[in-house]
């Protein structure tokens, strides 16, 4: 029994080393931890548990039947954080560069199928060269079955993809499918090809920094939800993101301790800025507005004219979607509509109410906005509102132009309650153009054109540069104080608790893509 017990620990303390020592040496040069490590600060202490520990791989091919690590390049299992079960996979880059065999792939899949059946998160921690070169086609058929699992839990159980290392060719496109990415600054990169490929085929020369990086796709291509300084932060970051979510779309995200207070914000009534062109940050108001410091911003150097994040309200999970005047006076373009759509979606699968503040010009005109689909991409973000059945809620605190009007969560397309500012215009545009065009004749009739431009212009912006319309027709449900909107919105959310709304009856809606 003893010498069996002993033969167990050795296998055990064979795979706890992964690759060996020198390339865990490695590893830690290149500023990287280790598979091992990385689980160690992710889950509350004492709470992984290995399966698969002793996995071993079948290939035969290349002299691969003399290599062999136990685990077979992945450590999967599960643990908790901050005392709420998650799986989790961790790709050790030590043992065959973290590539992905047929078994490797076996035991993320074996995870997968678990965290469906018994409904939690599912976190993956890639650091990987990819597709298993020396094992061909069953490599490529490995990543196809995590492809299908992944599209099979989507919108089920929360998955999140922490990229720790390098992630090409197909790998990429497992974190795509998840619900969020996180990227480490300097040491991740993905691309679907490599800048040799690209130097080959396109003649640029670029780094794998520049081509994917953490920072190139939290800015240019979105592709990363966050970029996090190192490691750790990362590891902090999906900690702080579990913490808004609910662990599958059956359940609501967990609360946090709440008492309630005074709920007025008097620096709310003095905030908004006398020209209506005046830009301001609208995460000043986020701010005032949810729980002190619980704004956890997504996606934030993408697309800034757009601002999404998790938030709590009176102690409970939100999801704020806020036009940033800030940035391109808010205006909506491809980039700000895809970013709020896919954050509409991911709020509405888990159950999270949806709280919009809005203060929009209109959408972005122009040939590069026309011809790269601004009609299809803006959709995204109108389809993506018409079909959430979360509780909705519509702040309006100045500019609601246009058919952003519409888009931005109206009561039109199934909103619950809309407040607005006694600051919102609320109008086809804004006063100046509609002057110019329905006011042309008497404009360019009158001796001083621009006096009388300027009196057509106050005359629209009397009518309709305010909130009173929309309001005596029942699109605004209540104007209110600034000063007021925390509390309005604890009260309103709190009325929408049990909401319920069944969609019609269909195999799948067909969104804009
Ligand atoms: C087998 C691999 C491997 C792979 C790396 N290794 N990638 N083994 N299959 N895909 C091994 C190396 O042989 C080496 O073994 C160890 O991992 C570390 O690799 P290094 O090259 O020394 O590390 P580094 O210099 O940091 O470079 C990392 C790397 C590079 C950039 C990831 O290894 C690389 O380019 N790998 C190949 C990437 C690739 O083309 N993958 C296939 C993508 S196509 P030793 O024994 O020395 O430690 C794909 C298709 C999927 O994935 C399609 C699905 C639809």
């Amino acid at each position: 029994m003893k010498k069996k017990i002993e033969t167990l620990k050795q296998r055990r303390e064979q795979a706890l080393l992964g690759g060996g020592k020198a390339r865990i040496e490695a590893q830690h040069k290149k500023g990287k931890l280790t598979a091992r490590e990385r689980l160690h600060f992710l889950l509350d202490e004492g709470s992984f548990q290995e399966i698969g520990m002793l996995v071993a791989h079948r290939s035969t091919d290349f002299g691969m039947e003399k290599e062999h690590y136990p685990g077979d390049g992945v450590i999967t299992g599960y643990g908790t954080i901050g005392g709420r079960t998650v799986y989790v996979f961790s790709q050790d880059f030590t043992v065959f560069g973290g590539s992905l065999s047929e078994t490797h792939a076996e035991k993320i899949c074996k995870l997968m199928d678990m965290a469906m059946k018994n409904g939690a998160p599912v976190i993956g921690l890639n650091d990987s060269g990819g597709a298993r070169i020396q094992e061909g086609v069953v490599s490529l058929g490995g990543y196809a079955d995590i492809f299908f699992r992944n599209t099979m839990a989507s919108g089920v159980i929360p998955q999140l993809s922490a990229i720790m290392g390098p992630c090409a060719g197909g790998a990429v496109y497992s974190p795509a499918i998840t619900d969020f990415i996180l990227m480490v600054e300097h040491t991740s990169y993905m691309f679907v090809t490599g800048p040799n490929v690209v130097k080959t085929v396109t003649h640029e020369v670029v780094t794998s920094e520049e081509l994917g990086g953490a920072n190139t796709h939290a800015t240019k291509s979105g592709v990363t939800h966050f970029a996090c300084a190192n490691e750790i932060d990362a590891i902090q970051h999906l900690k702080k993101l579990l913490s808004y979510i609910p662990q599958n779309c059956e359940e609501r995200a967990p609360s946090v301790p709440y008492e309630a207070g005074n709920e007025l914000r008097p620096k709310l009534d003095t905030f908004m800025p006398e020209n209506a062109s005046q830009p301001y940050d609208i995460r000043e108001i986020i701010n005032q507005v949810i729980d002190a410091d619980s704004f956890l911003e997504v996606h934030k150097d993408f697309a800034e004219n757009i601002v999404v994040g998790f938030a709590r309200l009176a102690g409970r999970s939100i999801g704020v979607v806020a036009n940033q005047p800030a940035f391109l006076a808010g205006v909506l373009d491809i980039h700000s509509s895809t970013k709020g759509a896919r954050f509409v979606r991911f709020c509405d699968c888990f159950n999270i109410p949806l709280l919009v503040f809005e203060d929009v010009p209109g959408f972005l005109p122009g040939t590069d906005q026309e011809w790269n689909a601004i009609i299809t991409n803006g959709a995204k973000l109108l389809y993506a509102f018409c079909e959430a059945t979360v509780p909705r809620i519509t702040v309006i605190t100045r500019k609601a132009y246009g058919g952003a009007y519409d888009v931005m969560n109206s009561k039109h397309i199934g909103a619950d309650m809309n407040f607005a500012w006694p600051t919102a215009e609320i109008a086809v545009m804004g006063a100046k153009g509609a002057a110019e065009i329905i006011f042309k004749r008497e404009i360019n009739a009158a001796e001083d054109k621009e006096a009388k431009w300027l009196e057509m212009e106050k005359i629209y912006s009397d009518k309709f540069a305010n909130p009173y319309r929309a309001a005596e027709r029942g699109f605004i449900d209540e104007v209110i104080e600034p000063a007021e909107t925390r509390q309005k919105l604890i009260f309103a959310f709190k009325m929408l608790e049990n909401k319920v709304v069944n969609l019609p009856r269909k195999k799948h809606g067909n969104i804009p893509l």
